[in-house]
């Protein structure tokens, strides 16, 4: 893919005096309460489609027990320092930072004590050289506690996307990082089911396998809209592993496609979000989606 000329406008989030990322206008936390959603995949292909649309976009593997980027983006450079910076790597026009560059085996396990993990986070953000951005990224780890709470404390995010899937059953964890972004003050941007349905050789329609709904649950328990609903397909899990994310290696595939228009659905969104945000007033083009009055305080 090579460099578009000129990225299209964007708006930016409001920034803090204090800000650890100043040049990056956008920052998304990529969440789920639960594990193994598909939180890794989304982030990178998101960033992907994003770039796809001619944006400058980075992304943080911010998974300090389990980094994913290495893998996800095939790539294992050591990143290298001026003394003050540190400088990401780069793949597919992405700028990658990920605490897997930084280890001689990237499968090794750190024990991280609170303090470190909260000091290496806030160091990817400040310490990296992010430049100028539209979009940054953050594939968190699973789990609702330690890494939000510090990300809301260091830096004004546009707020997170909450992955899910579409069973009931899993949905409890899924509620409990809302109402975890809800206490620090990280608003809900969005909502994306992963794997909501699969496509088989045989007929087209849509076969939920999991079950149906959940997505739709969760939207609506955050107030916030239901941005995708990603189909399963296996060519993500290989090409992922892989170490080219499907959007790259496929873009004219029907799931590349698929994450395009969420990231188109999400520009949308960031917008109306930032114009409102001065005065307090989001507007909602969900188009019902959310189940509210379309502008609120
Ligand atoms: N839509 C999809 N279709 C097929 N496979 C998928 C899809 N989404 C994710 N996967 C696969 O499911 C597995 C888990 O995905 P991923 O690592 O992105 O989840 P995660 O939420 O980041 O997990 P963790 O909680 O461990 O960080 C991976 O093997 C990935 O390739
Ligand atoms: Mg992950
Ligand atoms: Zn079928």
């Amino acid at each position: 893919m090579s460099e578009p000329a000129k990225a299209p406008e964007i708006s930016s989030r409001t920034l803090a005096e204090d800000d650890p990322v100043p040049g990056v206008k956008n920052v998304l936390l990529v969440m789920s309460g639960k594990g193994g959603v598909g939180k890794s995949t989304v982030a990178a292909n998101l960033a992907l489609a994003l770039a796809r649309r001619g944006y400058r976009v980075g992304l943080l593997d911010a998974d300090m027990y389990g980094p994913s980027v290495p893998t996800m983006f095939g790539i294992t450079g050591q990143p290298v320092t001026d003394g003050k910076k540190i400088q990401p790597l780069a793949r597919f026009g992405i700028k990658l930072m990920s605490i897997g560059f930084l280890l001689d085996d990237p499968k090794s396990a750190i024990v991280w004590r609170g303090p470190m993990l909260h000091g290496a986070l806030v160091q990817f953000l400040q310490d990296v050289s992010w430049g100028e951005l539209d979009f940054l990224l953050l594939d968190l780890p699973p789990g609702t506690g330690d890494v939000a709470l510090t990300l809301s404390q260091r830096l004004r995010s546009n707020g997170a996307l909450i992955v899910t899937t579409p069973q009931e059953v899993a949905l409890m964890d899924v509620y409990k990082s809302v109402s975890m972004c809800e206490k620090v003050g990280i608003p809900i941007t969005g909502v994306v089911e992963n794997e909501s349905y699969f496509l088989c050789d045989g007929c087209d329609k849509r076969h939920e396998l999991f079950g149906a709904g959940g997505g739709a649950k969760v939207a609506e328990m955050a107030g916030a809209p239901l941005l995708a609903q990603l189909p399963l397909d296996p060519s993500v899990r290989e090409w992922g592993d892989a170490g080219t994310p499907v959007v790259q290696a496929s873009p004219g595939s029907a799931i590349a496609k698929a994450f395009v228009e969420l990231a188109d659905r999400l520009v949308e969104r960031i917008e109306a979000d930032n114009a409102g945000a001065g005065d307090g007033l989001v507007i909602d083009r969900s188009g019902g989606v959310n189940r509210r009055l379309p502008i609120s305080r």
